[in-house]
């Protein structure tokens, strides 16, 4: 990898994200059927909502863990792939009419504006299962170690985690919600899945006991700082930037940071937990310099 982090150098941020973007992007094209593959309608869509855009945060941050406690990108990328796909999924169903009912996503109509309900529901249950087919048959990596990094992002992404963090955004849009139980719905629906990114990648990469505690420690501030920062950016930010209409909340009546707390407020929680996710990294040497570049982008981000 060209742009590795070295002691004592000014870190060159966009340098390293581009370089790893460019690893994801190639296993994320390698490791999704190509459109012209039966069923063809199906594989169109996957790859439609998976090559639209988005930052990909999620693997970025499971490179980033890993290399943080010396692994490589390229051994896990595997990984870092499947995070992705199930993001994915859980994006197109998210926009779906029956969850928020929107129209744009990652800069384009959404996918079941595009090819329909049927097809978009369907698209996403393909990409779910194709990320544990992509762990599974890609993965290098002890047998034990692989199943329990394939548990810990089923877990993250299911009942105890996005899934069920999704239910309960449903179940109180409308409703009266106190701090407690609007912190642990964001923390299921989107902290788990990205606490995963970094727990994988520090697994997989071989993590000692404190390096461990560390990033678990900043997955979890982190993973909460990012829907803060995703609430807030439903009312201030720009649609053009963010690739996707701004007011959904509201529209929805959903339990938000903004909602709860007014905006002011918001942006010091989430500058509270970004500051808590750099703390944590406090035991990491500089090879956890992207980590703590990441902690910073999540509240300074415009998409
Ligand atoms: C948006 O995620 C939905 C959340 C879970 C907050 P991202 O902001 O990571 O969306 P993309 O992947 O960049 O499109
Ligand atoms: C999304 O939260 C959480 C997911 C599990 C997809 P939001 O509904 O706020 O995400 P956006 O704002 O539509 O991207
Ligand atoms: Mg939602
Ligand atoms: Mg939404
Ligand atoms: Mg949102």
């Amino acid at each position: 990898m060209s742009t590795s982090v070295s002691a004592g150098a000014v870190f060159d941020f966009t340098g390293y994200v581009a370089a790893r973007l460019r690893l994801v992007q190639d296993g994320l094209e390698r490791y999704t059927p190509h459109a012209s593959v039966p069923p063809a309608s199906l594989h169109e869509a996957m790859r439609y909502s998976l090559f639209c855009g988005g930052k990909r945060i999620r693997p970025l941050l499971c490179i980033a863990s890993a290399e943080a406690v010396g692994g490589s990108a390229e051994a896990i990328l595997p990984t870092a792939c499947a995070l992705e796909m199930v993001h994915t999924f859980s994006l197109i169903h998210d926009d779906l009419p029956a969850i928020d009912d929107d129209d744009f996503r990652r800069g384009a109509p959404t996918a079941h504006k595009k090819f329909g309900e049927a097809m978009a529901i369907l698209a996403g249950d393909a990409l779910h299962t194709l990320a544990f087919g992509t762990i599974t048959r890609y993965q290098s990596g002890d047998p034990a170690l692989l199943l329990r990094v394939v548990s810990l992002i089923a877990d993250a992404s299911g009942t105890m985690g996005m899934v069920g963090g999704q239910v309960d955004d449903i179940f109180y849009e409308g409703k009266a919600v106190d701090a407690a139980t609007l912190r642990n719905i964001h923390e299921r629906k989107t902290g788990a899945l990205l606490h995963a990114a970094i727990l994988s990648g520090a697994w997989l990469a071989g993590a000692g006991v404190a390096q461990e505690k560390a990033l678990r420690e900043y997955g979890e501030h982190i993973g909460l700082a990012f829907q803060i920062v995703d609430d807030i950016l439903d009312v201030t930010g720009d649609d053009a930037k963010l690739g996707k209409q701004t007011g959904s909340d509201q529209k929805n009546e959903k339990a938000t940071y903004p909602r709860v707390f007014g905006l002011e407020d918001s942006f010091r929680l989430a500058r509270e937990a970004s500051e808590a996710a750099l703390s944590a990294l406090s035991p990491l040497d500089h090879r956890a310099e992207p980590l703590r570049a990441f902690a910073r982008y999540i509240v300074e981000r415009e998409m």
